[in-house]
């Protein structure tokens, strides 16, 4: 790898610039509202010697935090959102996406396909020449992950449009969506959510951050903010010598799928839309908000002079308490907000952000320690030295939820062509299109029990709610898939299954989770031969308890309107090829 490293500076995505809609009355602020475009351009994601990139990215207003001067600004990560809890953001999107797909669309998946191009039937080598059409015009649709919002502002997979909305896909309702903003202050992300092409989607760099600040929170002030806040975007990358972005289509099972692989991995990492780069940091504590961007790795992050960090928030919000971590295992779209202090090193020190896991995680090599094993460097500036706020023990209270209704036990599968080449990974044996089998009831408490019958790590992702990990257990999970299959039949199944309980198939004691998995989470990661139990609550993350029952609903919105939500495996290479399944929340039981 001929790429130098740390040559690059990060970069700091700067804040997307609301029009404030205020209380003429109150003079309270009623609304934040945005117009934002999904445009293709060119940036330098490659040391400043190398060609520049066509990308993708988001456009919009900014405002320069040392000038005030506001300009139109578009990058890859776009420019992040900073909302306020309680205070409603509005963001008319716009696809202005009028270029071809940057990458192979593969239209055996089941896709998007805004000119209902028939979908090619094998044996199809050498690929007709009618895969053209499925180049353009490029259907996109913006997910904001992690938030509670209506359906029809989630960015459903089928509610995408291409540029002018002139082709729509079939949940399509409206491109201006509200977000609510009434959970807890959170790091949140904004991606693309096409169906079928969101792994090309985000790779191409649709994809920013969003972080909800409270107000009233009492552990905000104890923070680094200002220049010593910021997001840490994380993606792996492979680079043509032109400097285009690699992404590979050479299809695993081509004579099904000529396009699709199972799991990009790539050789160079970028932050920020930076490839491997420096910060330069005073000696002092800062607070990252680390989000894994990656379409299928996972790292586990370490510093090289074994440093310890502090992690104050997931996914949801902040942690009970503190977790002092020397590691960080991140799995795609998971957030991790931590602190590292820099106050007691010597002026000049670097330290370099490393990963160790294994890529596909957990079986897949492990990184090599000169290239991908390398995240990003930070070089200390002779500075004063202001020591770090002392942390109070308790950050947040989390909730202890109590299932009301029966617990549901679900399955990961796949599905092989040869048995080492996955055609296809699926959730509980279904495809995408089988009708809608998760239906939760609004206000409902319910235990998931997700039985992971695959060889490889899946960070399990459910949109609308924030939910808590219960506990990891082993299971012989060959024993289960026999059984299981003999219950419901060989996947892909077109209809809901019957589930088939974990208990005689149990091995040891069940796993707590770790410390930093005990605040809110919206994704989680499900190990091989483990089954995962998730509690869910089909409620607003801020409702008491006492007043959450099922048929209730606490949403300031009403959860059962429109399109539905969707649950999904986060490898977006899985997620675009049938590792997604609907969900719809009911008011009583169907
Ligand atoms: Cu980050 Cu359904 O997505
Ligand atoms: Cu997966």
């Amino acid at each position: 790898n001929i790429i130098p490293k740390y040559v690059n500076q990060l970069f700091i995505p700067p804040v997307f610039k609301p029009t404030i809609v205020k209380d003429p009355i109150t003079g309270e602020d009623i609304s934040h509202n945005y117009t934002i475009s999904m445009t293709q351009f060119m940036q330098q994601l490659l040391p400043p010697m190398f060609p520049m990139t066509t990308v993708w990215g988001f456009e919009g207003t900014v405002e320069d935090p040392c000038i005030g001067e506001i300009s139109c600004f578009r990058s890859t990560p776009g420019a992040t959102f900073e909302a306020v809890r309680d205070i409603p953001v509005n963001v008319q999107w716009v696809n202005n996406i009028t270029e071809p797909n940057l990458f192979a669309v593969d239209p055996t998946l089941h896709w998007a396909n805004p000119n209902n191009m028939p979908r090619p039937i094998p044996p199809f080598l050498p690929f007709p020449p009618g895969y053209a059409l499925a180049q353009s015009p490029v259907p996109l649709v913006v997910h904001l992950h992690g938030a509670e919002v209506r359906s029809d502002s989630d960015g459903h997979p089928e509610a995408w449009f291409t540029a002018g909305e002139e082709k729509k896909g079939e949940a399509f309702s409206k491109s201006r969506f509200t977000y609510q903003n009434t959970q807890e202050p959170t790091t949140l992300w904004y991606h693309d959510h096409a169906l079928g092409t969101t792994r090309l989607g985000v790779y191409g760099g649709f994809a920013g951050a969003y972080l909800l600040r409270d107000p009233n929170n009492k552990i905000s002030p104890l923070l680094p903010s200002g220049p010593y806040e910021m997001p840490i975007v994380i993606q792996d990358r492979s680079f043509n010598e032109d400097g285009s972005l690699l992404f590979p289509s050479n299809g695993v099972v081509p004579d099904v799928h000529p396009y699709w692989r199972p799991a990009f991995i790539g050789n160079t990492i970028m932050v920020n839309g930076k490839v491997w780069p420096n910060l330069n940091v005073e000696r002092r504590q800062y607070r990252f908000r680390v989000i894994n961007g990656s379409n299928t790795r996972t790292y586990n992050l370490k510093l090289s002079n074994n440093q310890s960090f502090i992690q104050i928030g997931s996914d949801g919000g902040f942690l009970p308490f503190p977790v002092t971590l020397t590691e960080l295992l991140l799995a795609p779209a998971e957030r991790a907000d931590i602190l590292i202090d820099f106050s007691m090193l010597e002026p000049g020190t670097n330290i370099i952000m490393t990963n160790n896991a294994r890529a596909p995680f957990p079986n897949g090599p492990i990184p090599d320690p000169d290239t991908v094993g390398q995240i990003m460097q930070f070089t200390v500036l002779d500075t004063p030295v202001v020591p770090p706020n002392k942390l109070p023990a308790e950050l947040n209270k989390i909730p202890v939820l109590t299932p009301d209704v029966p617990k549901e036990v679900l399955t990961l599968n796949v599905i092989f062509r040869q048995p080492t080449m996955p055609l296809e990974l699926l959730l509980d044996g279904q495809v995408w299109g089988a009708p809608v089998s998760e239906l939760p009831i609004v206000g409902s408490t319910v235990e998931w029990e997700i039985v992971n019958l695959t060889g490889g790590a899946h960070p399990i992702h459910i949109h609308l709610i924030q939910f808590q990990v219960l506990n990891r257990q082993n299971f012989d999970s060959t024993k289960y898939r026999e059984e299981w299959i003999k219950l419901n039949g060989e996947p892909p199944l077109q209809h809901p299954t019957i589930s088939l309980p974990v208990e005689p198939f149990l091995e040891g004691n069940p796993i707590d989770p770790p410390p930093n998995e005990r605040g809110w989470k919206d994704t989680v990661l499900m190990m091989p031969g483990q089954v995962t139990r998730l509690k869910l609550r089909w409620a607003p993350q801020d409702a008491n308890p006492k007043k959450v029952k099922p048929g209730v609903n606490l949403f300031p919105f009403d959860p059962t309107f429109g399109p539905g939500y969707v649950w999904h495996c986060h490898i977006i290479d899985h997620e675009d090829n049938e590792m997604m399944r609907p969900l719809k929340v009911v008011d009583c039981p169907i």
